[in-house]
């Protein structure tokens, strides 16, 4: 019987996900769950036929290319690829599979918990409980913006777009969206497509981006577009950190221009500007959007799937190189 392939598994998967692996594969695991930098990575590699990263490691174009040979598969557990450079994958004839669709409940259970954090002012009240300094009730106390009934437009209506509106229609909202393509009604969930984002700006009351990260897409939300969504919107961020200019939205914050904003999401997590941490009108998350325990356990046994796939010689369903 052939030898179980060796997999390079760069962080701690639940319990569930890596006994899997146990039984299937001869697995490298992190039980310490310690990041590595590219030279340890490398170094792991050596002999490992597949590698299952998460999004915090980065497999740039030079690190593909100082991949050990035997490398054949990197099957990353999590739905971004902007991690990983295609291309290069490609060019090495490395196999790269993501794990789209099971997150799509979590992710959106996490943009409207960060659309009406933001709009409801709860990091700021939650603040105020815990410090001690909660000392009155007043017709005029904390107010926030309702969220009930207003426009939401959503940035990118793949499979986390979609659930977002069918969520935000459980709050009566409008719904509408930007996306390359138009849905079909079914998918659309009776949202409203503009095939322009800035024609779809202006309706606005929350913008929700949830656009894949990629060289189109890198700072897409700059101060040209936040400029034209109404006075006082609320944004939020559950994609990728450099969808959106920060330093625009930071101004917009500031300026009152933007009444909040609710973001999961940042440029050079987990060292993020502290200009985040001084403003109130933020609701702030960390990369938690498909934190729970059950999307975690489906992501490892997508990501599992597709070795397994791969390595009985068919195509992994979630192959993107
Ligand atoms: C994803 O799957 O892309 C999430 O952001 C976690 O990495």
């Amino acid at each position: 019987m052939a030898e179980k392939p060796v997999v390079l598994v760069t962080r701690k998967l639940p319990p569930n996900v890596e006994a899997r692996l146990e039984r299937d594969y001869r697995p490298q695991l992190n039980a310490e769950d310690r990041l590595y930098d590219t030279d340890e990575l490398l170094r792991l590699a050596d002999g490992a036929d597949a590698i299952l990263p998460c999004h915090t490691e980065s497999l740039r174009a030079e690190v593909i290319e100082r991949l050990p040979e035997s490398v054949r598969i990197i099957a990353t557990f999590s739905v971004g690829y902007d991690h990983i450079d295609l291309a290069a994958a490609k060019a090495r004839n490395v196999t790269v599979t993501n794990t789209p669709d099971v997150l799509a409940d979590a992710t959106a259970e996490i943009t409207m918990l960060l659309l009406l954090g933001a709009a409801r002012r709860a990091s700021e009240g939650e603040r105020l409980v815990r410090s001690g300094g909660w000392d009155t009730w007043s017709p005029s106390f904390m107010l926030g913006v309702q969220v009930t009934g207003k426009r939401l437009g959503i940035v990118g209506m793949g499979r986390v777009g979609q659930v977002t509106a069918r969520r935000a229609r459980g709050f009566d909202m409008e719904v509408h969206y930007h996306n390359r393509s138009e849905l079909p009604p079914e998918k659309a969930h009776g949202a409203t497509y503009h095939q322009s984002l800035e024609a779809m700006l202006p309706l606005c009351d929350f913008l929700a981006l949830h656009c894949p990260s990629t060289p189109e897409t890198a700072g897409l939300l700059n101060g040209e577009c936040i400029a034209l969504l109404p006075n006082g919107a609320i944004v939020i961020n559950a994609a990728r950190g450099n969808v959106v200019n920060e330093a625009a939205l930071l101004a917009a914050l500031a300026s009152g221009k933007l009444y909040a904003a609710g973001l999961d999401v940042f440029n050079n997590e987990p060292d993020i500007d502290p200009e985040f941490a001084r403003r109130d009108n933020l609701f702030l998350l960390p990369h938690l959007g498909s934190a729970t325990r059950e999307t975690r356990d489906a992501m490892g046994y997508r990501a599992l799937d597709n070795l397994d796939a791969f390595f009985a010689g068919s195509e992994p369903r979630d192959r993107l190189a």
